[in-house]
């Protein structure tokens, strides 16, 4: 019988994964600690999934500004780097491959978090959504409009994370431009209403991204840098798309050809966006023609339809996220055709092993 397609092997670039099941990056707020760093119970998470082809991280804030939520991780300081080095060690004794997300929340954030001080955004919006702060979750105010030197200095944040992440050991780093965050922020006519070189025209909007980009491989290769975009996010994360939304991703996926990089990462829609103006419902169909580099695709895929976008060229990987809580053995499931544990939405973001790592693999599952 011929290898099911997901488990076949991928060159990511210099790296060669074990197959083309890939871990979505997922925050999971154990980082319970003053340092925001990873720690024992983060380096057990992840040796759990190594049989992953291909780990991404939890989103990972570049600075402190960076932040939205609570307990989640940076890699912006030494204790970061020294908590991630566990991690990566860990991942690769069991001969596994990962990368970390770089984050940025911009305007998904809230003065708690900033001693008082707005959020950062490309303009002054409110996405009117929830942030989850110390004292729960508070409504998103009024960001600050970043200035021109505030957008220097946050690429040169990324450029430093991204430094960060080659000193903790992992194979590469994912830029985190989806799901309304402050790149995709930029992108985005209703939340970058900016008039100057940042703003306007599809190009300005775009622009950051390819800064970042350049700004990173000025200290780490090219083909070990990932870019993950959600083109139809919709009423979601303060999100509302526009006539000009998809035609500013076609052209930024268009002109990441100009790169090496190691892969794009595309979502399908989160929600259902058919009813929506301007959406695009299959993005993979819509977006493989066009990228010629290595592409993952996401977003609520299953073994059969991960192995059939596989099989019909539509992605060289797939990212599955909630299977991968509930299954730290997704690929052998995957091998053996085995039924997948359910995962339980209560502990996704709750401190401690319950719901993270005490999910059972299925050798142990089917002695107990
Ligand atoms: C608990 C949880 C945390 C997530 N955190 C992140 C994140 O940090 N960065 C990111 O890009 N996506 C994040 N996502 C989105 C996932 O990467 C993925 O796109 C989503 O879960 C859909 O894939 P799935 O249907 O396979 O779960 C998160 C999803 C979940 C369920």
């Amino acid at each position: 019988m011929n290898k099911q397609p997901l488990l076949e092997k991928l060159q990511l670039g210099p790296i060669e994964l074990n197959n083309r099941v890939v871990m979505a990056p997922m925050t999971r707020s154990r980082a319970n600690n003053s340092e925001k760093a990873p720690f024992d119970i983060h380096e057990e998470y992840y040796r759990q999934r190594a049989s992953a082809g291909l780990i991404i991280s939890e989103g990972s804030q570049i600075s402190t500004k960076a932040v939205g939520y609570i307990n989640t991780p940076g890699i912006h300081t030494a204790a970061q780097v020294e908590g991630w080095k566990k991690v990566t060690q860990a991942v690769h004794e069991e001969g596994g491959k990962i990368f970390i997300q770089l984050w940025h929340v911009g305007r998904m954030s809230h003065p708690d978090f900033h001693g008082g001080e707005l959020p950062h955004a490309p303009s002054a919006i409110n996405p009117h959504s929830k942030s989850f702060t110390p004292q729960g979750f508070k409504e998103t105010v009024t960001p600050k409009e970043m200035t021109i030197e505030e957008i220097k200095h946050t690429i040169l944040d990324y450029q430093n994370a991204a430094k960060n992440a080659m000193e903790a050991g992992f194979d590469g780093v994912e830029i985190h431009s989806s799901n309304g965050y402050l790149l995709h922020q930029f992108f985005n006519k209703t939340s970058n209403i900016r008039k100057n070189e940042y703003g306007g025209s599809i190009e300005n909007r775009a622009k950051i991204l390819f800064e970042v980009i350049d700004a990173i491989k000025e200290v780490m290769p090219e083909d070990r840098i990932g870019v993950r975009l959600n083109p139809s996010l919709h009423g979601i994360f303060g999100m509302i798309m526009d006539e000009e939304t998809i035609p500013t991703f076609d052209y930024i996926i268009e002109k990441l050809n100009d790169y090496n990089l190691a892969y794009l990462h595309l979502s399908e829609p989160f929600n259902d966006v058919s009813d929506i103006p301007h959406a695009v419902t299959q993005i993979a169909h819509r977006y493989r023609p066009v990228y010629k580099g290595t592409m993952i695709i996401n977003a609520s895929f299953d073994q059969e339809k991960g192995s059939q976008y596989i099989l019909e060229g539509l992605a060289d990987a797939v990212a599955y996220g909630k299977p991968f809580i509930s299954n730290p053995d997704l690929v052998e499931r995957f091998a053996e055709n085995a039924p997948l544990a359910e995962w339980d939405t209560n502990t996704f973001y709750t401190p401690g092993e319950k719901g993270f790592t005490d999910y059972p693999k299925l050798s142990v599952s089917k002695s107990i």
